[in-house]
């Protein structure tokens, strides 16, 4: 695996020296007497803390990363994104999800992007406050957010993440999958004269949004509402809005977002109208403001201390180095729920690519599966593998010390799981450490019982969960694949791979549909499926 850059071959030297150095030697009192070395690699940014001292990592490692990030040109990339420059140079755009969050007047499309964000909040507290009715005068009731991807997985996870924070006037539901079912589950139990519909598609063509948006329109006709009452329940999100008026959403009803705002990185803007009904405008400008410390922080802390690059450079290390293939994202809160699923978006559909920016192929990986669950849920599931199996998946740990719920004992059980899977990880358990567990009348068991251990792994730490140290924490990981594009030399910001599967979708769809059986050629696993799919939708 090759990458011209002089500090990723030193950096390969380096891994050579310690790939076999363990852990719990740096962390033993013997070399670390003091001890200083959790506090040595503790670095605080935007209001969250990171405590990276359980990697694989010494003063000579984080040198040569960061000297790795300067050599990749990571604070250049920065700079040309935050300054709305072309830095999506195949859809020839800027990405600028940063300016979303900006206070300062001069940051680029400030008027535009306060209108919108007027609009937003007119409407939000009209419906909150039951001032929007439905046709019949009802108050809105049900928010049902309809998109997918990037105008799906972010809103959820917001809303999800902050229920502690939502009116409890208002229920709020996400529809994204084409499977009809996705969205009957919501509807057959909601009334709709107290539902409001968001469609939320950048494009306004994507398949899945458009076939679930007719179906909610057809849903509010068969259930009595006017046609020309439909503006009461339907409102859309798009950068197209001319294809949202040709749906048939009044104009007024349609709230803009602009093509420098990336899907997976637009829940900042009017596609988080459901995050705004569910929080409330104040809050959803907390979450705005998270956002906006972690910014700061990304463009002003020295490389040393700057979170999302060592956050970054740390996977780096990892991926390219150690050749891990996955990484694990375990937030340790049952709010931070869609977090993984997030990330998976954030991480896989921005650094998932092959293409370099100068147009020739890379040859070493670029991002890892990212995956996920929230602890301990995953401590009873996957953990097993984590701890024994022969591959290495780095860890993020997210804990937050404070709950936002009243109940009892159980948050310090929570965290002391968290903390005691990353010392257990990191610690191991040696073979004469397991020869005693197993005791002199079980030998046999010795094997089973020995964890390598020096398995790597960062705690994310948060104080409590709010808007603002959610926004934070979001604002993070969206830096964090900006370096690792950096190093990698690829587009962060286009997603060319998802276009084959779905041309093809569509002629097979036709295929599935067509009056005849007269279908066009497929090789002939796809022809048979097909075959079998068109007699099974015909009974
Ligand atoms: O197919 C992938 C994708 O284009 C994502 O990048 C995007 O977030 C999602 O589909 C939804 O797209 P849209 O917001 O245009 O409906």
């Amino acid at each position: 695996m090759t990458n011209p850059l002089p500090a990723w071959s030193a950096l390969q030297t380096h891994y050579e020296q310690i790939r076999n150095e363990k852990m719990r030697d740096w962390f033993a009192p013997a070399n670390d007497p003091a001890p200083t070395r959790a506090e040595r690699y503790t670095y605080t940014g935007g209001g969250l803390g990171a405590d990276f001292s359980k990697n694989r990592i010494n003063d000579a490692t984080l040198k040569l990363l960061v000297q790795l990030a300067r050599e990749a040109g990571v604070e250049k990339r920065r700079d040309a994104m935050f300054a709305g420059e072309v830095v999506n140079p195949t859809e020839g755009r800027a990405a600028l999800h940063t300016a979303l969050r900006a206070t300062e007047p001069d940051a680029p499309f400030h008027a535009q992007i306060a209108a919108e964000r007027a609009k937003m909040a007119k409407f939000a507290d009209a419906v909150r406050s039951g001032a929007w009715t439905g046709y019949t005068g009802k108050r809105i009731r049900h928010v049902v957010n309809i998109g997918i991807g990037g105008s799906d997985l972010g809103p959820k996870m917001v809303v999800h993440a902050l229920k502690h924070l939502e009116t409890p006037e208002i229920h709020s539901h996400f529809v994204s999958n084409v499977d009809g079912a996705d969205l009957w589950r919501v509807i057959e139990d909601i009334d709709p004269e107290e539902t409001l519909a968001i469609i939320v598609s950048k494009t306004f063509t994507t398949l899945e949004t458009m076939t679930n948006a007719r179906s909610m329109r057809d849903w509010f006709v068969q259930h009595g509402c006017p046609e020309s009452a439909l503006a009461k329940h339907f409102v859309g999100v798009s950068a197209n809005p001319a294809e949202v008026v040709k749906f048939g959403i009044a104009k007024e009803n349609v709230f803009e977002m602009w093509d420098w705002v990336g899907g997976r990185y637009s829940l900042w803007s009017a596609v988080g109208l459901s995050i705004m009904i569910a929080i409330g405008p104040q809050q959803f400008d907390e979450l705005l403001a998270g956002a906006h410390d972690m910014d700061k922080h990304f463009r002003e802390a020295p490389l040393e201390k700057n979170l999302p690059v060592l956050l970054g450079m740390i996977g780096i290390w990892y991926r390219n180095f150690f050749g891990s293939q996955s990484y694990l994202v375990a937030p340790y809160s049952e709010a931070l729920h869609y977090l993984p699923a997030y990330l998976q978006q954030l991480e896989m559909e921005s650094n998932g690519k092959s293409a370099r920016l100068d147009g020739q192929f890379v040859d070493y990986p670029t991002a890892a599966v990212t995956w996920g669950e929230p602890g301990t849920n995953g401590q009873h599931a996957f953990f097993q593998m984590l701890h024994q199996g022969p591959t290495i998946v780095p860890i993020d740990f997210i804990a937050v010390l404070t709950p936002e719920h009243p109940l009892g004992d159980h948050h310090p059980k929570l965290l002391a799981n968290c903390f005691a899977q990353s010392e257990a990880l990191m610690l191991g358990r040696t073979e004469e450490e397991a020869r005693k567990v197993a005791g002199p009348d079980k030998p046999e068991l010795v094997p089973h019982l020995v964890f390598p251990g020096n398995r790597p792994t960062t705690t994310l730490l948060v104080d409590a969960l709010t808007a603002r140290s959610l926004g934070a924490l979001i604002a993070l990981y969206e830096h964090k694949v900006l370096v690792q594009a950096s190093v990698w030399n690829i587009n962060p910001f286009d997603q060319w791979g998802v276009e084959l599967g779905k041309i093809l979708g569509k002629v097979v769809e036709a295929d599935l549909t067509a009056a005849s059986a007269d279908v066009k050629p497929h090789d002939s696993s796809t022809a048979a499926l097909i075959a079998r799919a068109r007699a099974a939708l015909k009974r």
